[in-house]
């Protein structure tokens, strides 16, 4: 089955509108397309948790923070459409950018605190962007649902607080980051990778999990965190934007996993920014 493909709003809301009058319940899977199996895996959660599903496209201007990597994010959207052919999704929203920022669009939504770290830090505007882009398409979309990877866990926590303050009536569901065979986090970035630079990409994921291992065996993290650099920039990381142990629930630094914790990375890997982060077992 093809699947539909809505290009406005009013045609967004005439569909949900008959959908919530039937009483059925809607998911939404916001995207910027280029999808992989991790987009694919958040699109069966939806559908198995709700009665109907939209998936939006929107690469969105106001979350990039160099016009360079805007022209150079993958676009698509005939491929994307075919792929989600089998989820038999309820539509497509794909609008433009006058579906989105109308002129004279003035508004940001900012979440203040758990931005000024990790990718906040280094990527400044970006999590605005991200906040502003998913307010319009929560509110656009009237769902009930929204789904969303682990993958980018501090989007993950910065959407859930964004909803939850202004009080828009959706659930924001968490779902794992899914990983190629040899570990490596499945993100549409990694179509940007040279084969040279994809064969290396996985080493992160790798020092990640050691890192990991020796935090569970009680070794601080102050001890581990310049040689987990040093493994990245032997492997042949350009630079690392950040290497952290955090709390899942404030993001805050920590030495030890003794609340649930997870171990955030950025790193650059030939003109490509990588990101992941992976959870650490709560020490005893
Ligand atoms: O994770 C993404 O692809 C984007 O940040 C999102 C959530 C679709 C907002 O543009």
């Amino acid at each position: 089955m093809t699947t539909p493909i809505i290009r406005t709003l009013s045609e967004l809301r005439a569909a949900t509108h008959a959908w919530h009058m039937a009483g059925e319940t809607i998911g939404v899977v916001p995207t910027m397309g280029a999808l992989h199996d991790g987009h694919l895996s958040l699109v069966a959660a939806a559908k198995a948790g709700c009665d109907r599903v939209i998936v939006t496209i929107f690469v969105n201007p106001k979350q990039f923070n160099q016009a360079s990597d805007l022209d150079n994010y993958p676009r698509t959207e005939e491929e994307d459409a075919r792929k989600l052919e089998r989820f038999r999704v309820d539509a497509v929203y794909a609008p433009d950018v006058s579906q989105i920022y109308p002129d004279g669009f003035s508004t940001n939504v900012s979440v203040t605190g758990m931005t000024d770290v990790l990718c906040g830090a280094h990527r400044p505007g970006h999590f605005d962007g991200v906040a502003t882009v998913v307010t319009k398409l929560f509110t656009q979309s009237s769902a009930d649902k929204a789904y969303f990877g682990e993958k980018d866990f501090q989007q993950l926590m910065v959407v859930r607080r964004m909803a939850r303050d202004l009080d828009i009536p959706i659930e924001v569901v968490g779902c794992p980051t899914i990983r190629e065979e040899d570990g490596l986090a499945m993100s549409s970035r990694n179509l940007l990778l040279s084969d040279r630079a994809r064969v290396k990409a996985p080493r992160l994921s790798e020092v990640m999990s050691e890192v990991a291992d020796q935090l569970s065996q009680g070794v601080v993290f102050s001890e581990l965190q310049a040689d987990a650099v040093a493994k990245l920039d032997l492997a042949g990381f350009t630079s690392v934007d950040y290497f952290e142990l955090r709390s899942c629930a404030d993001l805050s630094m920590l030495e030890r996993p003794t609340e649930p914790a997870r171990l955030f990375a950025a790193a650059w890997l030939a003109g490509v920014r990588l990101i992941d982060n992976i959870d650490v077992p709560v020490a005893g």
